[in-house]
């Protein structure tokens, strides 16, 4: 039986003087069992996470994506230590800047120049800033998450604090429906600036798809930019333009290219990025941080030489065969369903009877933590994970399909959840 004594007390310390006891919103102690998970983690090594009570648990959400080869990576770790030793940032350019960007204009299918910021968010923002300036329009049309800035978080259901003037600017699109981009822009001829999408969301779709909503972008007049913050250096090092082999106007990534070190970017056709150079503002004190770019750098490097995406997706394909057999042979699919591509798959839960599907992702949590494995709904595998971790995973997710039968056959959680135990969601994305 772990304790969690340390990780609680300092959830409670943490509270009175940080909104949520965490920076992350899905990092969140809401996010986790309450009281029974490794909210604070001392260190971590691998495909290992080793909380401030002594627990080891092996890490399926990888930081929210950005840990693509495994914490304390040794080839990742030299090169940020010998840069640091160098200096962290300069009152000028280091040469590692230069280096990145045109390792970047080689692998990024729409990279024809590049622009360094610091958070997915900025790297989006950026985008559809770009986007308005070059066509002189304000509209945006949106498929996805896009980050925390007021013209996308003002289009979702979180958006107290932001003006309505700016939520009314961007509206959504539904993701494989074409008819329903196209019906948006045809609503307000030649006002929207861009249409910008995660190109891969819950099962994925098809090149013809992706390649359609750039035309259609097009045919009205505005850039198309995916959002690769989530899909790029981790279904393949471009994301879904290399995978499904199609070039957008611009395209923004962060989260998984420098392996945990804090750094994004927006890439693009010259003729846009270059408007920077031109009156369009984005720049920020570290944008140009030399031992991020340097994580970069040696991320990529080990990307190309090893076979890592190679290894996330035969990883993720016994993960995804192997939920698929559990949830069979537990007959719990009205609860629990598995989705994704194999490379970022996992699960999804649902209402079944008087259960909602915060009782089912709460069974789920608590026998996967129990089993040791640190998990959300999705999961994100780094180079650092074995067959033998994936195995471990898919056992603790049998115990889960196990008692979440248990609890369908019930229809009720008496005697599996104790009294107040559930995740608490602070927003309601990557949960169901
Ligand atoms: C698809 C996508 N775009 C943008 C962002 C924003 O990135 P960040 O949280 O680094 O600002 C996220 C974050 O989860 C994301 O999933």
């Amino acid at each position: 039986m772990r304790s969690f004594e340390k990780s609680n007390a300092l959830i409670e310390r943490e509270k009175k003087v940080a909104p949520l006891a965490a920076q992350t919103f899905s990092k969140s102690y809401r996010y986790f069992m309450p009281g029974a998970a490794p909210m604070f983690i001392d260190h971590a090594e691998g495909a290992r996470v080793y909380d401030v009570d002594g627990n080891e648990f092996i890490d399926f959400i990888c930081c929210l994506g950005p840990i693509t080869l495994g914490y304390n990576y040794p080839a990742v770790n030299k090169a940020v230590m010998e840069q640091l030793n160098k200096g962290i940032i300069f009152s000028t350019q280091a040469p590692v800047e230069c280096e990145l960007a045109e390792k970047l204009v080689e692998v990024i299918p729409c990279a024809e120049m590049v622009k360094f910021v610091k958070n997915g968010s900025d790297a989006t923002t950026a985008a559809i800033r770009l986007a308005r300036a070059y066509t002189g329009r304000e509209r945006v049309a949106m498929c996805g998450y896009h980050g925390m800035h007021d013209w996308s978080i003002g289009a979702s259901a979180n958006n107290k604090g932001v003006p309505k003037a700016v939520c009314e600017l961007t509206k959504t699109f539904k993701y494989n429906d074409i008819a329903s981009l196209e019906n948006l822009l045809a609503a307000h001829p030649g006002e929207y600036a861009a249409v910008i999408m995660e190109p891969i969301q819950s099962n994925g779709t098809t090149k013809e798809y992706l390649q359609a909503v750039i035309d259609t972008a097009h045919k009205h007049g505005a850039v198309a930019i995916f959002d690769e913050v989530v899909s790029g250096f981790r279904y393949a090092i471009g994301g879904a333009s290399e995978y499904y082999g199609v070039t957008p106007d611009m395209a923004s990534y962060g989260k998984g290219c420098a392996n945990g070190m804090s750094l994004s970017f927006v890439a693009g056709k010259r003729e846009i990025i270059s408007l920077i150079e031109q009156g369009v503002f984005v720049s920020m004190t570290f944008g140009g941080d030399a031992i991020s770019m340097a994580g970069a750098l040696a991320t990529i490097k080990e990307m190309q030489e090893k076979d890592v995406m190679g290894h996330a997706w035969k990883l993720g394909t016994m993960i995804l065969e192997g939920l698929k057999e559990r949830v069979e042979k537990h007959g719990v699919g009205a609860a629990v369903s598995v989705s994704g591509l194999a490379a970022h798959c996992g699960v999804a839960f649902d209402d079944v009877g008087s259960l909602n599907y915060l009782d089912i992702h709460s069974i789920y949590a608590k026998n996967m933590l129990e089993n040791g494995i640190l998990c959300q709904a999705i999961t994100n595998i780094s180079f650092s994970h074995t067959e033998d971790d994936v195995k471990k995973f898919l056992d603790a997710a049998d115990c889960a399909f196990a008692e979440i039968r248990k609890a369908i056959d019930k229809d009720s959680v008496d005697g599996i959840l104790s009294e107040g135990a559930r995740v608490n969601p602070v927003f309601k994305r990557n949960i169901k």
